[in-house]
């Protein structure tokens, strides 16, 4: 691995690099041998596609190397549509589960793929935390309704809900308002008998997804890489589905970040249940896009 960004004497000119540099930082020169452009050097963000390309491994940029940042592209065929058709057609929302454990193989081959997903600039910043103890994500629950019946009280207090209003922001608090709070009024006494599980639905894992609330475009980043996890999972036999009011739960209590270990000054935007479904959908629903313009 190198310190610096280097061409190195196995270069053999072709220039595949200079092409796929998306910042044009490098360039050959009027006898054609490939250098760096010192003066857009700071323009890398060390995405590695030059490294990617170079049939001679003649490129180097500092931090990465071939020998443990790389690995050989997988080839396409034909049926590689189909397949990830078969993987998009087969995934839904899953809320009823097997009453047993994912097991830690399963669960790593999915942070492998969650760990494929672009991010918008290297390096990657999306943090997990993976709950694969279903003692945990019982203990986690009843936190997470404590949570929901206070900020149900709250809201039904004036000067409290006013608060609530100037730290949540307007946009916030109408969704608030609207949506979560009469649809918590519902489910809260179910979920504080016990009787259902509306919120976790006795998912035996999950997955939360954090990062550093100073790091760059990381929300955008999250969401993508949840997609990735949620396009997976059917292939390992699990369903796994996007709980939106799991991360502002996380996100309000010291009880629950400190159960989940969330860094201190990190957000928790995402979170994923993960399980083996109960049941298997019979058919797939077709949703058509609201619009689609040819141009
Ligand atoms: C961003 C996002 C947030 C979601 N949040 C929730 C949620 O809080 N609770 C839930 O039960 N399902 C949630 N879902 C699942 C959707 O409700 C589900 O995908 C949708 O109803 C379509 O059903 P299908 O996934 O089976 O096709 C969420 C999905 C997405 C993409």
């Amino acid at each position: 691995m190198t310190t610096t960004h280097e061409i190195s004497a196995d270069c053999k000119a072709c220039g595949s690099c200079v092409e796929i540099c998306p910042n044009r930082i490098l360039q050959k020169d009027a006898a054609g041998k490939v250098f760096f452009r010192p003066d857009r050097l700071w323009m890398c963000f060390r995405c590695g596609q030059c490294m990617s390309i170079c049939p001679s491994r003649a490129v180097m940029i500092p931090g990465l190397s071939y020998e443990t940042d790389f690995y050989p592209q997988p080839a396409l065929d034909e049926r590689a549509f189909d397949a990830f058709e078969t993987l998009a057609a087969n995934r839904r929302a899953g809320r009823s589960f097997q009453d047993r454990p994912v097991p830690r193989e399963l669960l790593e081959k999915l942070v492998e793929v969650i760990a494929l997903a672009p991010p918008s600039f290297p390096p990657v910043k999306t943090e997990l935390t993976v709950v694969a103890d279903p003692a945990l994500m019982h203990r986690s629950l009843g936190l997470m309704i404590d949570l929901y019946d206070n900020l149900v009280k709250k809201m039904a207090n004036p000067v409290a809900r006013f608060f609530i209003r100037r730290q949540a922001g307007r946009e916030t608090f109408i969704t608030l308002n609207n949506h979560v709070i009469p649809l918590l009024k519902e489910r809260l006494p179910d979920l504080k008998s016990g009787k259902e599980d509306t919120l976790t639905r006795r998912a035996p894992a999950m997955i939360l997804f954090h990062s550093d609330r100073q790091s760059e475009n990381y929300r955008t980043d999250i969401a993508i890489a949840m997609t990735y996890a949620i396009l997976a999972a059917p292939a390992l036999g699990l369903a796994g589905t996007i709980i939106d009011l799991i991360p502002p739960a996380v996100e309000k209590s010291p009880a629950l970040r400190a159960l989940f270990q969330i860094p201190a000054g990190s957000e928790v935007v995402g979170a994923v249940i993960l399980g083996f479904p109960k049941r298997r959908f019979l058919r797939g629903i077709r949703r058509p896009l609201k619009s689609v313009t040819w141009l």
